[in-house]
């Protein structure tokens, strides 16, 4: 198990080489950190979370000019190369094609425990200072404005009016970053995205005193 980790470390540095810093293998670390301090506190087959937490953003379609198979055909092909069991390579498929915010309510029914686990995980490194940073990163990737007072948050949007949104990153907080908090789904998850999403309420507060200088 060791050794395929170290392969997985390696193969996933070497594709994410050049991303976009909010989507760069330093998330992919936090999240498989993150992954792992919830695991020891849920009943799952850890090598099933660490290797999903380590492949989920191998191929995000957003980078990917909206292929949502590429992540999957690459991580198959990287796990049968590995000598992985096809019972263990169809778990972790399952959970990098369904980890995504956008693609919530697609499976209906009770989740995979490991599904829970690296979801709660990438979900905590959208929120808080951290969450905060690469929003704004991904907002000056897209050339998106920061803020504007006459373009207000879009709730419920469906997953394709999500996908072609070009909001502001202020309004990401509304139309996301803040639901986030509420649907975490194990215990440690929820208690570590408090402090997260209190922090980010605070931040949106003097930002927009900033704005307004209310000084
Ligand atoms: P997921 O990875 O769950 O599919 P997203 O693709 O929506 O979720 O976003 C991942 C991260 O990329 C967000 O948490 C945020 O930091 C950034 N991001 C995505 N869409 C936007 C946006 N419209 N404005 C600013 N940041 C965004
Ligand atoms: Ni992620």
């Amino acid at each position: 198990m060791e050794n395929v980790l170290t392969q997985t470390v390696s193969f996933v540095k070497q594709k994410l080489e050049g991303a976009e810093a909010g989507h760069d293998w330093f998330h992919i670390e936090r999240v498989w950190k993150l992954s792992k301090n919830i695991a020891a506190t849920e009943d799952c087959d850890l090598l099933v979370v660490e290797l999903s937490a380590l492949l989920h953003d191998i191929a995000d379609p957003k980078f990917h000019g909206g292929d949502e198979t590429l992540a999957l055909k690459i991580s198959r092909k990287f796990l049968e190369s590995q000598g992985i069991s096809e019972e263990i390579i169809g778990q972790v498929l399952f959970i990098i094609q369904n980890i995504s915010f956008k693609n919530r309510g697609e499976i209906t029914g009770n989740l995979p425990v490991e599904l829970k686990i690296v979801q709660d995980a990438d979900r905590l490194d959208a929120i808080g200072a951290i969450g905060i940073a690469r929003t704004f990163n991904f907002g000056g990737f897209k050339n998106n404005l920061m803020f504007h007072p006459d373009i207000p948050p879009k709730l419920n949007m469906t997953k394709a009016e999500y996908k072609k949104n070009e909001g502001t990153t202020i309004n990401h907080f509304y139309e996301k970053l803040l639901l986030l908090k509420d649907l975490m789904n194990t215990s440690k998850g929820k208690e570590l995205a408090e402090k997260r999403h209190r922090f980010m309420l605070e931040f949106l507060a003097e930002f927009q005193a900033e704005w307004n200088v209310e000084v």
